[in-house]
């Protein structure tokens, strides 16, 4: 299938490991330019130096996603070196761990501002580049937990309702505009956060059994994803064939959910 990526501006947040490296390098082998950002530096060296192997052009920037000045910045620059912007990837974001007791109201500030906050700001000053784009592309990354309430991720779920909101409303809003909005809604998928987690939540299991018995518990799959197994939605989501998709909330979670 012919995406059309070829040439195309992409940005994603958080592209330094995990499912944003993941994106950036798919967007790269079909041929896009990409611009990535992470706040820690080694990590952003190291990635762009991976994604040179195959994209044209990458530019790099250490970059914090809830520094207002830093996404400005961040934003002007990627848009510079790369000649403008017509996707943007919104998927840097970590969990703020704690049930409804333990969170503080400093924690439930930092999980909205790193998750919606940080979604509101990109977009807002894409905008301008979005609108001069052919194709323009905003595809925030999500979590199943917007729609699937668990207590034990507390903050993360209720604010990633509002993240499954604001991609809604942005897509009626930008339409007009020809700026296509989307939300990629994670399930369990293995990458470094999870080591984080099990650290804290099961210090005795190995790493292959946590993961196992989340999934047996909560994936009708049985297994933890893969990141490319997210990373080819979000490449097909960026390309031409996705042309009359907007406002569309999708979930890769082997089935993760109790909803319809
Ligand atoms: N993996 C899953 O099962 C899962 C499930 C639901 C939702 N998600 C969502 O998917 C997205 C990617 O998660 P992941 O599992 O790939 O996580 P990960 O492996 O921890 O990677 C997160 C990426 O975001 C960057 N990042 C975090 N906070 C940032 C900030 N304030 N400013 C700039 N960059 C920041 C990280 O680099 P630095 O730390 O160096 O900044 C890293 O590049 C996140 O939004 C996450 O909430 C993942």
């Amino acid at each position: 299938m012919e995406l059309n990526l070829r040439g195309r501006r992409a940005l994603v947040t958080g592209g330094s490991k995990g499912i944003g490296l993941a994106i950036a390098e798919e967007l790269a082998a079909e041929g896009a330019h990409v611009a990535i950002c992470a706040r820690n530096a080694g990590e952003v060296d190291a990635a762009a130096e991976g994604l040179r192997a195959t994209a044209e052009v990458v530019h790099a920037q250490v970059a914090d996603v809830t520094d207002p000045e830093a996404v400005r910045e961040l934003v002007a620059d990627s848009a510079r070196a790369l000649g403008g912007l017509d996707i943007l990837v919104n998927n840097a974001g970590g969990a703020h761990p704690g049930n409804f007791e333990t969170l503080t109201d400093e924690d439930w500030r930092a999980d909205l501002d790193v998750k919606l906050f940080s979604q509101i700001r990109c977009t807002r000053e894409a905008l301008p580049h979005l609108r001069r784009s052919g194709a323009a592309r905003v595809i925030n990354i999500n979590a199943v937990y917007a729609r699937y309430p668990d207590p034990s991720f507390f903050a993360t779920t209720v604010n990633r309702a509002a993240c499954l909101n604001l991609s809604k409303a942005l897509a009626i809003e930008l339409a007009g505009d020809g700026i296509l909005v989307n939300s990629v809604n994670i399930g369990f998928v293995v990458t470094p956060q999870w080591e984080n987690i099990r650290r804290r939540r099961a210090p005795d299991l190995s790493q292959d059994e946590f993961l196992g018995k989340l999934a047996a518990q909560e994936v009708p799959l049985g297994r933890f994803g893969d990141v490319r197994e997210v990373s080819g939605l979000v490449a097909f989501l960026a390309g031409d064939r996705a042309s009359y998709l907007t406002g569309t909330s999708i979930d890769v979670a082997g089935g993760m959910g109790k909803y319809v």
